[in-house]
């Protein structure tokens, strides 16, 4: 059978999946490397490319973790997305502690910052295809204030002008790779979505930022969907990405995944046949698979992992359980989802 990564080449579409570099040197889980190296044409690090992890004590970077996931991509032929260089989580303790009792002054934590984005780019100069460079930057519908706004560590401590300031940095470092701004809840774009309000935000700063000549070249829409939120529609998610081509920047999904409750009978060992969430799950991933498809600036659909054996959800949503949010179940045999998604390469 052909690999996803074969069928979506066909339409210049990169297919990618987040690796947890745990599962992919643990020899007795070899699946996990051969599905990652066969069916996947982009890599991203789940979790060692972000700050806590390149530099977990402050001024010794350990690269061993990240340097391994791009040596692996190199040998498999495959692009690597590089995340995350500026977000609010998974930062070191002697920064967060540092800025909270005062020894870390505002002009200390930009250069701080700087450096950061600076070494770290450096590093992977000529590797990484797509930099994640600011992650999560803008509030949600439902915090408080609700009215959107910069949220976070970064724009409380330095002011919204730490996004401009990141994507100058990172440009300067390597002038080839592709700068991203990455969220959620802006999968979509038109009246009565739940994401319209957030995608607007995030293109009107994308906007001011090229009116800047501030150096952004994507944005990217993680995808982190749910089947009890209901579908997106098809052609609002092409609007969204749309909207972005529009003001000239690439697109692309970026942690793709749809979870569901694991209530009411629902369990992590169903059948794809007897589990109506599984249909649910495989419709949401189409729903912006075909976007992608349709619109030719977006250049590539990543994965937030591949199999319920290994992926976030579980961990994260546990009140009530969720699962199921992969295309692979736990014992790596494809879901209806991963068929839909061949069968959308297919047939596009
Ligand atoms: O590495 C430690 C390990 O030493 C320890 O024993 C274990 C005990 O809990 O924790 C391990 O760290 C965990 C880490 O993943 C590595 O597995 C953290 O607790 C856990 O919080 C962390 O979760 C990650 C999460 O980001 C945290 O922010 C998920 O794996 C990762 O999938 C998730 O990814 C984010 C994207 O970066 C940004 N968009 C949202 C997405 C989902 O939350």
């Amino acid at each position: 059978a052909q690999s996803l990564r074969d069928l979506a080449i066909r339409h210049g579409l990169y297919v990618g999946t987040a690796v947890d570099m745990a599962v992919l040197n643990d020899a007795a889980d070899p699946r996990y490397r051969e599905l990652t190296a066969s069916e996947f044409s982009t890599v991203t690090a789940e979790n060692v490319m972000k700050w806590e992890s390149l530099e977990p004590t402050r001024g010794s970077y350990n690269w061993g973790p990240a340097d391994e996931l791009v040596a692996f991509a190199r040998q498999h032929n495959q692009r690597v997305r590089g995340h995350v260089l500026v977000w609010q989580n998974q930062l070191p303790s002697w920064l967060t502690s540092g800025v909270e009792n005062g020894s870390i002054s505002k002009a200390e934590l930009r250069q701080i910052l700087r450096n950061h984005i600076t070494n770290v780019v450096t590093h992977f100069k000529g590797r990484i295809w797509q930099w994640d460079v600011v992650n999560e930057a803008v509030s949600d519908p439902w915090d408080n204030p609700s009215t959107l706004h910069y949220k976070g560590f970064w724009a409380q401590h330095l002011g919204p002008d730490y996004i401009a300031d990141a994507f100058r940095w990172a440009r300067a470092a390597d002038p080839k790779a592709l700068l991203f701004y990455n969220d959620y809840n802006i999968e979509a774009f038109g009246s009565g979505n739940p994401a319209n309000d957030k995608t607007q935000f995030v293109y009107d700063m994308a906007r001011d930022l090229l009116a800047k000549r501030v150096p952004i070249d994507g944005v990217g829409s993680q995808g982190h969907l749910g089947t009890q939120y209901g579908n997106y529609d098809t052609l609002q998610v092409a609007a969204a990405l749309k909207k972005f081509a529009g003001l000239g920047l690439a697109t692309a999904f970026t942690e793709v995944d749809v979870r569901s409750q694991l209530t009411a009978g629902v369990q992590a060992g169903d059948s794809a046949e007897i589990n109506p969430r599984l249909q649910a799950s495989a419709a949401n991933f189409s729903v912006l698979l075909r976007a992608c498809l349709a619109e030719r600036h977006c250049l590539s659909f990543t994965l937030w992992g591949f199999t319920d054996r290994h992926s976030w959800v579980p961990g994260w949503f546990s009140n009530p359980p969720e699962g199921l949010a992969t295309v692979y179940d736990e014992n790596y045999q494809p879901k209806r989802a991963y068929q839909e998604i061949k069968a959308d390469l297919i047939f596009a």
